[in-house]
């Protein structure tokens, strides 16, 4: 029985190695974490993270060919193959800080490897890192290995899931990318990864490459990603400019089928734990290798989702008289996206801290994320002045208030009883739609004063 590992079980670690076990019953998969109570979030009935359809594939699977673990070591030294899905985060300082990815996790996990390693091994890159990474592991492992003459294979096998939707994009991805050596051990690794896929993902989907063009395709990806979030918002700047209305403008765009319909929604801007470290880190890769016209390039990416952001929060104070102190302002959504309770880099959080910024009260409504979560974030003390209050239902966040802010396009937003809210606010009564989600003709016949992002202001406001 081929056994798997798989080191890290966070949000990729998690839901990619529950997959596999669904998929290949013939294979045992142990997912390991150094941290305690991850591995026994895994283990209980309230999983760690919330993804639609996770606890299901997860009840499947556990107690039979998956296990969730700490004893990393163990399960390493057993494994034939192992998925190495750490955390890359942003370095914070020394070189590179602020842009470069800090492989302190990852490197700590190949010397572990090399550390407890006594038969042949293929260590698989699930996590996003810099191109050219696959070499200094392959370093670290070699000269740190005990038992002489065994063979490492590293490959590249970059996760394209999508928070929210990482079980459909599991199941059925739209490519699966393998990136190895050349020579004919490294060809022999791809193969046996590829048959792994093969359980489920037809051939014509599982690409194979070289190393590093598979490293690089992933910040690629990424990078392209939110390149065209960055594009429609700068365009929604210029709608609100003109009197052209962003959704005309991705609807025109979205039938030629050169550019396609997807990822064309102007938005607060986006969020998640990937995008901005990923961008940073190709930013890095472009100037550590004199290519600083390509990095200027990438970095204007980033520097337009801080615009989009700061001109939201600009918007709600300007609309509210100029200022917001001392009013309520609702918040709906703090996750950084619908269907995931994960806000890291959740653009909430700026603009959360803007309006705080400027003394607002906010109160803040997510139906995933906790209190705890929140608070964290925005960096509140419990023996702070209390201007922020975490409440469980969007008509107790909103009753009293002078504005309310969309952040997260959650789908029971579009369900409020809006007539109801309008009843129990300040007036006038202010909705700002972070999302576009809303009807704004239907808000503004009901009398509240509407702002929603790339299209004509309300002449009211
Ligand atoms: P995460 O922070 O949720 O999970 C990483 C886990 O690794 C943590 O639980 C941590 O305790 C564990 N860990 C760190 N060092 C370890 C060690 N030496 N031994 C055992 N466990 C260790 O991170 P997430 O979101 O799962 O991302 C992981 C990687 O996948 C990152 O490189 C990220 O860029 C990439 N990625 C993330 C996607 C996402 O949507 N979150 C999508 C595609 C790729």
């Amino acid at each position: 029985m081929v056994k798997i590992c798989g080191i890290g079980a966070g949000y990729v670690g998690g839901p990619t190695m529950a997959v596999i076990a669904l998929k290949c019953p013939s294979i045992e998969v142990a997912v390991v974490d150094i941290s305690e109570s991850r591995i026994s979030a895994w283990n209980s009935n309230k999983l760690p993270i919330y993804e639609p359809g996770l606890e299901e594939v997860v009840n499947q699977c556990r107690g039979k060919n998956l296990l969730f673990s700490t004893d990393v070591e163990k399960h390493v030294h057993e494994a034939d193959i192992i998925f190495v899905s750490v955390n890359t985060p942003t370095k914070v300082k020394g070189l590179g800080a602020g842009k470069a990815a800090d492989l302190t996790y990852w490197e700590s996990a190949a010397r572990m490897i090399a550390h407890v390693s006594n038969s042949d091994k293929i260590v698989i890159e699930k996590s996003t890192v810099p191109v050219r990474t696959a070499e200094a592991i392959g370093k670290i492992l070699t000269h740190n290995t005990k038992t002489k003459g065994i063979n490492y294979q590293i490959l590249s096998n970059p996760e394209f899931l999508s928070e929210g939707t990482a079980i459909q994009d599991l199941l059925n991805p739209d490519r699966v990318l393998i990136g190895g050596n050349q020579d004919p051990q490294g060809l022999d690794a791809i193969q046996k990864l590829k048959a792994i896929y093969t359980h489920w993902v037809p051939q014509d989907r599982i690409i194979t490459t070289n190393l590093w063009s598979a490293e690089l395709s992933k910040l690629a990806d990424n990078a392209f990603l939110a390149q065209r979030i960055s594009s429609i918002n700068a365009m929604s700047a210029l709608c609100e400019a003109t009197g052209a209305e962003v959704s005309q403008v991705s609807l025109a765009l979205s039938k030629n089928t050169k550019i396609g319909p997807k990822f064309l929604n102007a938005s607060v801007g986006f969020g998640g734990s990937c995008f901005q470290k990923d961008i940073l880190n190709l930013v890095y890769i472009c100037e550590s290798n004199g290519l600083t016209e390509v990095a200027n390039y990438w970095r204007e990416v980033i520097k337009v989702n801080e615009y989009q952001k700061s001109r939201f929060v600009h918007r709600v104070v300007t609309s509210m008289f100029n200022t917001v102190s001392g009013k309520k302002i609702a918040i709906l959504g703090f996750a950084f996206k619908k269907d995931t309770s994960d806000t890291r880099k959740t653009p909430a959080i700026d603009v959360c801290k803007g309006l705080l910024g400027d003394d607002a009260c906010l109160s803040i409504y997510d139906p995933r994320v906790t209190q705890n979560q929140i608070e964290k974030d925005l960096s509140i003390s419990c023996s702070g002045v209390k201007h922020v209050n975490v409440v469980g239902d969007a008509y107790e966040a909103i009753r009293d208030a002078h504005g309310v802010c969309i952040l997260t396009e959650w789908d029971e937003f579009k369900t409020i009883d809006y007539e109801r809210v309008y009843e129990n606010m300040v007036k006038p009564a202010f909705v700002f739609d972070g999302r576009n989600m809303l009807d704004v003709d239907k808000l503004r016949k009901i009398g509240f004063i509407v702002y929603s992002i790339g299209k004509p202001l309300d002449q009211c406001g």
